[in-house]
């Protein structure tokens, strides 16, 4: 039980998009080589919280984002891509866990707030229509991440309060059934978080700020050609502050050749806004190219997905019935399996 593992998980709610890509996915890139066993789950189960009225949605961005996940250069070798809802005994063990965790303290938990406040069609203004199953999700984001040993879990920062929450769950296990689970460590990635093309501190679907992995090239024209600019600059000669314009911010994540070329001529007026989107397009198209060919390939061959899917999901399930049998140990409940008690 005691071999280390990295865990992190994503919700399949929709595509992936640029934040994903450089917040996360070139993080993971990086951890699928090193020695400890890698899980990424796909955490429909947890998607369902807030989503429990849309399971084709869910459904659907199982595979989408399995295909987001191969196209970026996740590696099924080196990774276990696997599904949340068929490794039964994360479920098993929320249930376990719910006990170690008072309703108080996950009313804190201030991810859950922020969270609650922003569903307020779903869970009302004060938050006082929040469902059991919502509210107790970082109980079963505690499940999945130790019932793989996942000591260190690659995160954003918005996640830090969750893996506090399942340290002190660690804690309080350890201190009623006996040493048995490792507590988790953050790996929080260098990049953090991507802004919107809005300029908005976050980009996120629901924001309508985003660029999907999955663009075609007349979105992302429409989308750059739309993006926020130095809104100082009127005329095309006229000197401007490339760092408050989003385009180029987005030429910094995908230009390396000519960056200060672009910097130095927004500067001294020497660059036109229309033809630095366009160059800032053809350097996006340029950067997506390999990716959307990859996809392009998975979405012809959903039965390649589907075998990962399956191998990802049957390490992970062999993983978890290791540590569940463990746990059940350390709780007393492995009824007919405590032969060398009996002797
Ligand atoms: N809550 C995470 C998110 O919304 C997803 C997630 C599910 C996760 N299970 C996890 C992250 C386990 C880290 C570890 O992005
Ligand atoms: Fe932004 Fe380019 Fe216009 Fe400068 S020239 S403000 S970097 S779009």
């Amino acid at each position: 039980m005691k071999e280390k593992s990295i865990l992190t998980g994503i919700r399949p709610t929709g595509n992936m998009h640029l934040g994903h890509y450089f917040g996360a996915v070139q993080t993971w890139k990086q951890l699928q080589d090193r020695e400890e066993p890698f899980y990424l789950e796909i955490a429909d189960v947890q998607a369902l919280t807030d989503h429990f009225d849309q399971p084709d949605m869910v459904h659907k961005n199982v595979v989408e984002l399995a295909i987001d996940i191969l196209s970026c250069g996740i590696d099924p070798k080196k990774t276990n891509i696997f599904i949340q809802s068929m490794v039964p005994e994360i479920a098993e063990l929320t249930v376990f866990y719910s006990n170690l965790v008072t309703i108080a303290r996950l009313y804190r938990n201030p991810t859950v707030k922020t969270e609650m406040h922003q569903k307020k069609e779903l869970f009302g203004d004060k938050g006082e229509g929040i469902t059991y199953g919502f509210l107790g999700y970082p109980i079963s984001q505690a499940a999945d991440i130790t019932a793989f040993t996942g000591v260190l879990v690659p995160v954003g920062e918005d996640q830090l309060p969750l893996l506090e929450q399942c340290r002190e769950i660690v804690r309080k296990f350890n201190h009623i059934y006996g040493e048995t689970l490792l507590e988790p460590e953050p790996i929080l990635s260098d990049n953090k978080r991507i802004k919107g093309l809005d300029g908005n501190e976050k980009m996120g679907k629901s924001l309508g700020n985003a660029i999907f992995l999955s663009d075609d090239e007349d979105t992302i024209v429409k989308k750059i050609m739309g993006a926020v600019t130095d809104s100082n600059k009127i005329k095309k000669d006229d000197p401007a502050n490339p760092d408050i314009c989003m385009v180029y911010y987005y030429h910094k994540l995908v230009n390396s050749e000519n960056l200060n070329v672009v910097c130095e001529e927004c500067k001294k007026g020497k660059r036109g806004c229309v033809a630095c989107k366009k160059e800032l397009i053809a350097n996006m198209l340029k950067f997506l190219k390999p990716i959307q060919d990859k996809r392009k390939y998975y979405l012809e061959h959903p039965e390649i997905i589907e075998q990962i899917l399956k191998d990802g999901t049957e390490k992970a399930q062999a993983k978890a019935k290791n540590t569940m049998h463990d746990i059940k140990q350390s709780m007393q409940i492995d009824y007919f399996n405590r032969q060398d008690e009996a002797k």
